[in-house]
């Protein structure tokens, strides 16, 4: 197979890691990539969201498979385009992909499946908003309705900072859904779908909040860990079949067949997992962790769903055993306005070659061929381990070899976990982790 990552993130660098060790894989392109998928695969400029651009790059590749990796493209149509040239794609089509592009079009298709998920109303102007924050109450929860680059959720006890975000996402035209908010810890759950079927990753949790103990504002993501000790064994099944199976078929009765990966953004509350969002691809940085321990040959299944037909991989995905922790490198000022091209030590391996345990996501070459920054979210340190404790001091340290003037990191990923971990080991189970209040996105 020749296969093209679309993408130039960690996730990206994840995704493509995972299918360069598919052995029915040839030929590895990525697009626009970067340097950390330039060791392994060709980098090509392109306009992502732009079908004609993408479907041009396809065909001169000669891709038989296109994988889609950020939303942004997906929302635009680039599925659509790349199979209407009769190039298989992972990814849904625009109106699919309208689970992530629209909170309120979510909520519908949630209602319509019988899904559980927060109350929420849809609201298009300041006086719905406030009648709306009234009835839910602290801590609010206010959602811009488009897509808005991981800036798009606020939560928050201070009601005037709720109505500011509202405002602002009226201002540039969007309604915004206000939400009962989830008392629970908060789970991600992947699924590989083919329009019918799905197949689900193992559980990972992400860490949304800036600041150790889950303080500051929301980011795209400062770490995350799989599996997740704490979680209900039959969590996936039962996932699997309240919100997943219905939602598939949902899409289905709207001739709007959802074909690639669900990512379905769960909180454990008292009454059971509820849905706090759908995303439409795989989440950044869940990913790196998760897809390093996967054992199925990914770029065959996600051929198999772009053709509408998962059945031969009935037994479900395999993972290695033990844990995987990734911890993101992030760039002074994130998640506000990051420094970049500053310089990055310490990314290769001893040998001073690529290292699988480094994943790139806003890095650069300048022109010397130095590493440089060049994003918020730098890189993510992973770690392995048969425990969780083991994992964790393996990514901190793979961290800790790794220099970037400014950059800064967040000392507690999987850390309650991990101390769980180490007191059930001499006692009896203890209750979830809890996460950051995020509320997704
Ligand atoms: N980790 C959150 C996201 O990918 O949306």
């Amino acid at each position: 197979m020749t296969v093209l990552v679309l993408g130039s993130g960690g996730r990206e660098h994840a995704i493509a890691l995972a299918i360069s060790r598919d052995p029915q894989v040839r030929d590895l392109h990525v697009a626009p990539g970067n340097p950390g998928t330039a060791s392994f695969a060709t980098n090509h400029p392109v306009a992502l969201t732009d079908p004609d651009a993408v479907v041009a790059l396809a065909q001169q590749v000669g891709a038989d498979l296109v994988v889609v990796g950020p939303e942004a493209p997906l929302v635009a149509g680039v599925a659509d385009a790349v199979r209407a040239a009769g190039i298989d794609c992972f990814g849904p089509g625009a109106q699919a992909a309208r689970l992530e592009g629209s909170k309120a079009f979510a909520k519908e298709v949630m209602a319509a499946a019988g899904v559980p998920t927060a109350d929420a109303v849809n609201c298009v102007d300041l006086d719905e908003v406030e009648v709306a924050l009234t009835r839910f109450g602290a801590p609010h929860v206010v959602k811009d309705d488009g897509l808005a680059a991981g800036k798009g959720v606020v939560v928050t006890s201070d009601r005037k900072a709720a109505v500011e975000h509202a405002r602002r996402c009226l201002e540039a035209g969007h309604p915004v859904v206000i939400e009962d908010y989830l008392k629970g810890s908060e789970v991600s759950l992947f699924a590989i779908c083919d329009g019918t079927r799905a197949l689900p990753l193992q559980p990972a949790q992400d860490f949304k909040r800036v600041g150790n103990g889950g303080t500051g504002p929301n980011t795209g993501g400062m770490g995350a860990y799989t599996p997740l000790p704490w979680a209900p064994t039959d969590l996936v099944e039962q996932v699997s079949r309240e919100v997943i199976a219905p939602t598939l078929a949902e899409m289905n009765r709207r001739d709007t067949p959802f074909q690639g990966l669900l990512y379905v953004g769960l909180a454990l509350t008292a009454e059971g997992p509820k849905v706090v969002e759908f995303n439409v691809r795989f989440g950044d940085p869940e990913t790196e962790p998760l897809l390093s321990l996967l054992t199925t040959p990914l770029a065959q299944v996600m051929r198999a769903a772009a053709r509408g037909d998962l059945s031969q991989f009935g037994e479900g995905l395999e993972f290695r055993t033990g844990f995987a922790v990734g911890v993101v490198l992030a760039s002074e000022g994130y998640p506000g306005t990051p420094e970049t091209g500053r310089p990055i030590t310490g990314a290769e391996s001893p040998d001073g070659g690529p290292d699988p345990d480094v994943i790139h996501a806003g890095t650069a070459l300048d022109p010397e061929g130095r590493l440089v920054s060049a994003g918020g979210r730098v890189l993510v340190a992973l770690g392995h381990g048969e425990t969780l404790t083991g994992a964790r001091q393996a990514a901190y340290t793979r961290l800790s070899r790794i220099e970037l003037p400014g950059g800064f990191h967040r000392d507690d990923i999987a850390l309650t976990a991990a101390e769980e971990e180490a007191f059930t080991a001499m006692s009896e189970p203890t209750s979830p982790s809890p996460s950051d209040p995020a509320q997704s996105e």
